[in-house]
């Protein structure tokens, strides 16, 4: 495999819960191909599992589980400026960014949803593909605007809906592209 020839991106992943997509941005960074180095991962609840995958991995991690959200991104935007973050990956993080925050780091937070965006942006994807019998489904890995889930889509990779489909199953293929396509997108944007 290649070795990413560039100066490494530092990147922070903010996540809210699970990690699964965490796990594999973690895996992905440590390839000599990576063009990122994970500086820390954040999240907004002190019981995100991914915290405890991200410190036995030995990442640095950094939890504010405030009420004001607000306060906790005056303080992050401190820390990710001491730490030179080119690149922040949402990564199942649950709260909207406000547009102070966007603006600041336009063009460098991408995300990872769920469905075949534009369609079904928002909570609860596979429950109304489901309900609105799609033929199809899928993930989409886009930058963040100040809109949710409507920034310019970067990777997107579609998976066929099976009559024997059901949301439970969906869920399951779908966070299995997803794992695959969050690595593959961030080596398109440094290619
Ligand atoms: C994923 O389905 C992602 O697309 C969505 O939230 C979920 C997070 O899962 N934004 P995990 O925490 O990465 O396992």
């Amino acid at each position: 495999m290649k070795r990413y020839s560039g100066k490494k991106i530092f990147t922070a992943i903010f996540i809210s819960g699970r990690g699964s997509n965490l796990k594999k941005l973690i895996s992905f960074s440590n390839k000599k191909i990576s063009p990122i180095k994970i500086i820390f991962v954040f999240s907004n609840k002190k019981s995100a599992d991914g915290l405890i995958y991200a410190k036995k991995k030995k990442i640095s991690t950094i939890c504010l589980d405030e009420k004001n959200f607000l306060n906790s991104e005056k303080k992050l935007l401190k820390i990710l400026k001491k730490k030179k973050i080119n690149l922040i990956c949402l990564a199942g993080f649950m709260k909207i960014l406000s547009g102070n925050f966007i603006k600041k780091y336009r063009g460098k937070i991408i995300n990872i949803h769920p469905s075949l965006l534009p369609k079904y942006k928002g909570l609860n994807t596979h429950r109304r593909v489901i309900e609105n019998k799609e033929k199809y489904t899928g993930c989409t890995v886009h930058y963040v605007n100040n809109k949710l889930d409507s920034g310019k889509i970067i990777s997107q990779k579609k998976i066929k809906i099976l009559k024997t489909d059901n949301e439970n199953t969906i869920a399951k293929k779908v966070l299995s592209e997803e794992h695959k396509i969050y690595p593959k997108a961030i080596m398109k944007i440094y290619s």
